[in-house]
């Protein structure tokens, strides 16, 4: 049964609340994005893999995530993570073998949400999310990832990333 946008709305409210809370005592970057990619994992029902691409000044490396293994590297412009970051745009996509050039890291991904991170207006990284479920994402999961990621990018200490700048 699919649930309804209000129970995902609330969804995606509890988990940027609770990881508000999580950064409070810590909010170095590294710290708070693994225990995000495992608030969304743990939160989040139908996903196999969530976790975050940062970029290096190389184009983007693999952060924290959980989930099965992942591609290490990603150049701007690449798959569905590399054209969020380059285009600083998110991504929603509901199938991802009709998305061109998209990077299958696990063979059981079917959708994937992808939304850029920005520290002092500059994409410094993404947030990925992927289903093994066809269009398992829609308008409101999107609404809800960007605001969980305008949370991270306030509530983060960024010092020390992977750009060096
Ligand atoms: N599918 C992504 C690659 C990253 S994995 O899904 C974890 C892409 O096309 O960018």
């Amino acid at each position: 049964m699919l649930e309804s946008d209000a129970a995902v709305r609330e969804a995606w409210e509890g988990l940027a609340t609770q990881l508000r809370g999580l950064a409070e005592g810590e909010p170095g970057w590294l710290p708070v994005l693994a225990n995000a990619s495992a608030l969304l994992m743990d939160g989040l029902e139908d996903l196999n893999w969530a976790g975050f691409y940062l970029d290096d000044g190389r184009g983007l490396v693999l952060g924290p995530f959980q989930g099965k293994l992942a591609c290490v590297r990603i150049a701007l412009g690449r798959g569905v993570c590399g054209t969020a970051a380059q285009a600083d745009e998110a991504q929603l996509v509901e199938d991802v073998h009709a998305f061109p050039g998209h990077i299958a890291c696990d063979a059981a991904s079917r959708s994937e949400l992808v939304v850029p991170i920005h520290r002092e207006g500059r994409v410094v990284g993404v947030l990925d999310m992927d289903s093994p479920s066809l269009a398992r994402f829609g308008a409101t999961d999107l609404a809800g990832a960007r605001a969980f990621v305008a949370a991270l990018e306030e509530v983060c200490d960024w010092a020390g990333l992977p750009t060096g700048a």
